[in-house]
């Protein structure tokens, strides 16, 4: 496949470097200092986009490959607020699109039992339970993409939970969180050189139970978006990785 990557950071040059080994080119590669360069007839010489830039500049990018109608793969995380406007422009439009908070395999197998947890943990209310993130100290948004997405999977089988809220903290240091009771917290943590940890705990007095992800380097998700990139060619239509895993046991 001939590959253009929107966004040349940690993970963009992963992605290359995984899309080359799987014999794929790399046919367009835009960045801050070229954005210029992200033109609709640069974009055609491509089958997909894979997109892996800032909050700030996803939405535009996306737009790009749409009005170019090129498929497009997303990484990007922050800005899910627009998801909906996103999902009606694909369809209106006949494009593909795929986005995924986290395109690590492992993550998915993690998304998809942690709704299996929910829907048991309701026959034990007693357990309070709460959502733990832990990334690198440059990462933009808070709490992350899979917190989201793992406090939705939560949010949509847990009967006792009706949002989330979000505590950041940057150094660790124990502080007051007042949630209401229907209230599921995610808790966020920065230190420096993480690539990312996601755990679940259900507490009760008698005892704790911790679901836990610990990402081990950033290769599971850039090969994950390769083959993203690779299951959407010849598809139409607004997609996100549970379509891709599809993990129905
Ligand atoms: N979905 C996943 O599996 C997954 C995994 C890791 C990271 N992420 C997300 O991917 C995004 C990128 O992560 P990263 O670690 O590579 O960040 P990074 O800061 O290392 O890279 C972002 C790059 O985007 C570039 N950029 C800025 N404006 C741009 C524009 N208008 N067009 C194109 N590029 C532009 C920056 O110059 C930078 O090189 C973040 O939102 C992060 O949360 C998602």
């Amino acid at each position: 496949m001939k590959i253009a990557l929107s966004g040349y950071g940690k993970m963009g040059k992963i992605i290359e470097k995984m899309a080359l080994d799987r014999k794929h080119e790399i046919v367009l590669i835009i960045d801050q200092d070229n954005q210029h360069e992200m033109t609709p007839e640069n974009l055609r010489q491509a089958d997909v986009v894979i997109e892996f830039s800032t909050p700030h500049s996803v939405l535009a990018n996306i737009q790009k490959c749409f009005e170019a109608g090129v498929p497009v793969v997303v990484g990007t995380t922050g800005w899910y607020e627009q998801m909906e406007q996103i999902k009606q422009q694909c369809l209106d439009n006949g494009n593909a699109f795929l986005w995924a908070s986290n395109f690590s395999v492992g993550v998915n197998i993690f998304f998809h039992v942690n709704k299996m947890l929910a829907k048991i943990m309701n026959r034990y209310p007693y357990y309070e339970v709460q959502v733990e993130e832990i990334h690198h100290t440059q990462k933009l948004d808070a709490p992350s993409g899979t917190a989201i997405t793992i406090a939705e999977g939560i949010l949509d089988n847990l009967e006792n939970k009706k949002g989330w809220k979000n505590v950041l903290t940057n150094d660790g240091a124990e502080e007051p969180y007042t949630v209401k009771p229907d209230e599921l917290l995610i808790e966020s943590l920065r230190i420096e050189n993480v690539p990312g940890t996601h755990t679940v705990v259900y507490d009760s007095e008698v005892d704790s139970i911790e679901f836990k992800h610990t990402a081990h380097n950033r290769n599971g998700f850039a090969l994950g978006a390769v083959l993203a990139a690779e299951w959407l060619q010849g598809k139409q239509g607004f997609y996100s990785a549970q379509d891709m895993f599809n993990f129905n046991v």
